[in-house]
């Protein structure tokens, strides 16, 4: 794999190898010292021009477990401020010849526009509303953890589906491992043309109960020009997954940040039945295997050997 720019960039044989060899890195992130000499002497530059917690943690960590060198690059106190374009920051950045971008951006699509100003393998971490193919991994990787298969499982995505780059990657990702999902939210935020990608479509949470994972979506107001709800007190009241609405045998995830009262109650978000905090686990896990395959194909990438478990001095 030359880049991951969308999660149809793999089919099920990719994701079934990168969740594999995220599994071989977990045994890395048991041991006192994290690392492991996979890319050593590689240089991953981050550049995020949308804020992020996970994220952007989760690449850093990633490179740095794997001995590459990383560069954090944010568009908020660089020459971004000074109306530097894309292409010329990209540019500029590449001129110290990183292996690797990872690439956040407002904006569909930059991602693969990149791709035509630099010879480094890029990996999207978010392009406006439209893909976040690590997301998806990390979920599917988190839920293979738990239950060891996707084959049947019935899950629901719930919320701001319209904004979220997360639903159409996850939606995709999740129905070639198997599983069958259902998106539901008000008619406002649940864009019809969704059933395209072939999964169910729902406005009311009436058959909730049948779902084996409810996965809730942020409200993305960022992202919202006009009220898509009357209220956020209104939403919450129809679409909040509370405990009264989580069954005791449902699986609660939520790709954060999680706004606590709106989508999900305080309480379900710290229960027992909640994923969130492995899916931030797996995304360290995750993210290795992604920055791991990109460059391992490489001609001057690493050598793709056994997975390399052996310890070594930081
Ligand atoms: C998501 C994102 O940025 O798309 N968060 C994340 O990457 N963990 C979802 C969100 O912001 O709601």
């Amino acid at each position: 794999m030359r880049h991951l720019l969308s999660i149809e960039d793999l089919d099920r044989a990719g994701i079934e190898r990168i969740c594999d060899r995220a599994a071989s890195f977990a045994e890395v992130a048991d041991r006192s010292i994290k690392k492991v000499p996979a890319l050593r002497g590689r240089t991953v530059l981050n550049l995020f021009y949308e804020s992020s917690t996970r994220t952007r943690s989760s690449f850093e960590l990633a490179a740095k477990r794997l001995s590459a060198d990383v560069v954090n690059f944010a568009a908020s106190g660089s020459s971004v401020e000074k109306g530097e374009s894309l292409r010329d920051t990209v540019q500029t950045l590449a001129a110290h010849r990183p292996h690797a971008i990872v690439v956040r951006t407002p904006w569909a699509g930059a991602s693969q526009l990149i791709t035509n100003w630099t010879d480094a393998a890029i990996v999207n971490a978010g392009d406006g509303q439209h893909e976040h193919p690590t997301q998806a991994l990390l979920d599917v990787y988190t839920l293979r953890s738990r239950l060891g298969s996707l084959d049947g499982l019935d899950v629901w995505i719930v919320g701001d589906v319209r904004h979220s780059r997360v639903a159409r990657s996850l939606v995709l990702a999740l129905q070639t491992m198997g599983a069958t999902v259902t998106v539901c939210g008000p008619p406002t935020l649940v864009p019809r043309d969704i059933a395209v990608l072939g999964c169910d479509v729902r406005y009311t949470l009436d058959e909730l109960p049948r779902a084996d994972v409810v996965y809730a979506l942020r409200m993305q107001n960022e992202r919202m020009e006009q009220a898509y709800v009357p209220t956020l007190r209104e939403y919450a009241a129809v679409y909040q997954i509370d405990a009264r609405r989580l069954g005791p045998d449902q699986l609660l995830m939520h790709p954060g940040p999680v706004n606590r009262g709106v989508e999900l109650a305080g309480d379900v978000v710290d229960g027992p039945r909640s994923l969130i905090l492995d899916q931030v686990r797996a995304g360290v896990l995750v993210r290795m295997a992604v920055l791991f395959e990109v460059l391992a194909g490489r001609e001057d990438g690493p050598r793709p050997t056994a997975p390399p478990t052996q310890e070594t001095p930081a």
